[in-house]
């Protein structure tokens, strides 16, 4: 036993000392210790001498050293396979493997910023079906059937269900959050809509807005005109004006569209303000009456106001991205360039 035991540390020994340096050296030491005519074997061959009282010890020592010299070869090969042709000279200097984590996409990065925006001052996220029925996306919001302003929204029919459509607008949330019956009402509801559009830079057949919906007693357009006109400081900066001009929409009565100055060029007029110096980038207004009645409100005692905003839009003034296009097709060189702006 004790001369198995010497027998054995000379050959680890012998195996420590042993430097590896190309494929052949490896392949004449597996032979030499591994190999079926092995020293390795050979070693296991000297059980038959050992005293039955010696066996277990015996063979827990034989097996330590079958690992330790399977483990040189392994580390060896290692070496090897990674090396080339210089053999087992690694090269320390050179960078680590990067893990690359994913980015958040542009435009999940603009609704983010605006929801934390919004929350700030009491705003809480609503979301509501993208598949929507016709009173929730029309009727409710003032827009029957024979209404013409759905002309100006091209829509998706789902074929099973004449009633069901991709809604065409996140104010169909505005009217799941209204029959719910909690007032007061302070909500931002992001998500994706869908338009029957011919696909080009400037259309798309989906993009994604957020709404915002207030309402409470005694809200007035002064309310909406600080409330977005914060949310513009915020996002674009304290130095951006802006303006609001009437508009229509079947939902708010009166009815206005805001635009920001540009931010590109401060105001003196370049290509995404079409030279004009403003950019357009929501509607709002307060909420019509007659669509506070349909989710039995009262209009004599409560009244509130309503936005709508593109966030492609807010992306593409924010970030300069002149395509839209551009966020959908994955393009790793496009995604990349947000890297940095994670919210
Ligand atoms: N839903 C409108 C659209 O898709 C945007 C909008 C305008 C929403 C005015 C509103 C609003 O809540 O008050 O064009």
């Amino acid at each position: 036993m004790e001369s198995l035991k010497q027998k054995l540390a000379a050959l680890e020994a012998e195996i420590s000392n042993i430097v590896i340096t190309d494929a052949a050296a490896l392949e004449a030491y597996r032979i030499k210790f591994l190999g079926t005519k092995g020293l390795v074997k050979d070693a296991f061959a000297a059980m038959k001498d050992v005293a039955p009282a010696d066996k277990k010890d015996a063979g827990q020592l034989l097996n330590a050293f079958k690992q330790f010299a399977e483990a040189h070869y392994e580390n060896n090969k290692q070496v090897q396979s990674g090396g080339g042709k210089q053999g087992n000279q690694l090269d320390f200097s050179l960078p680590g493997l990067q893990f690359q984590p994913g980015t958040r996409h542009p435009l999940k990065v603009t609704e983010n910023e605006i929801v934390n925006i919004f929350s700030k001052i009491g705003f809480t996220v609503a979301e509501g079906p993208e598949i929507e029925d016709d009173w929730h996306n029309f009727t409710s919001l003032n827009m029957p059937a024979d209404h013409t302003a759905r002309d100006m929204q091209d829509t998706f029919y789902v074929a099973q269900n004449p009633d069901w459509i991709l809604r065409t607008h996140t104010s169909s949330t505005q009217a799941r959050v209204l029959e719910e019956g909690n007032l007061p009402v302070r909500v931002i509801c992001p998500g994706r809509v869908y338009r029957n559009e011919t696909i080009s830079a400037r259309a798309h057949c989906f993009f994604h807005q957020t709404e915002g919906l207030y309402i409470d007693k005694k809200v007035s357009f002064a309310d909406l005109k600080q409330t977005l006109y914060y949310f513009v400081k915020e996002m674009f900066g304290s130095n951006t004006k802006v303006r609001f001009r009437p508009s229509y929409f079947p939902f708010t009565e009166p009815s206005a569209e805001m635009d920001i100055s540009c931010t590109v060029c401060g105001g003196k007029g370049c290509n995404l303000c079409k030279h004009t110096g403003w950019v357009e980038i929501l509607g709002c207004g307060m909420v019509h009456p007659d669509l506070l009645r349909n989710f039995n409100i009262d209009p004599e005692v409560y009244s509130g106001f309503a936005f709508g905003m593109g966030v492609e839009r807010i992306t593409q003034i924010k970030y300069q991205v002149n395509d839209l296009r551009l966020y959908s097709q994955n393009d790793i060189r496009f995604l990349k360039q947000f890297t940095s702006i994670q919210q």
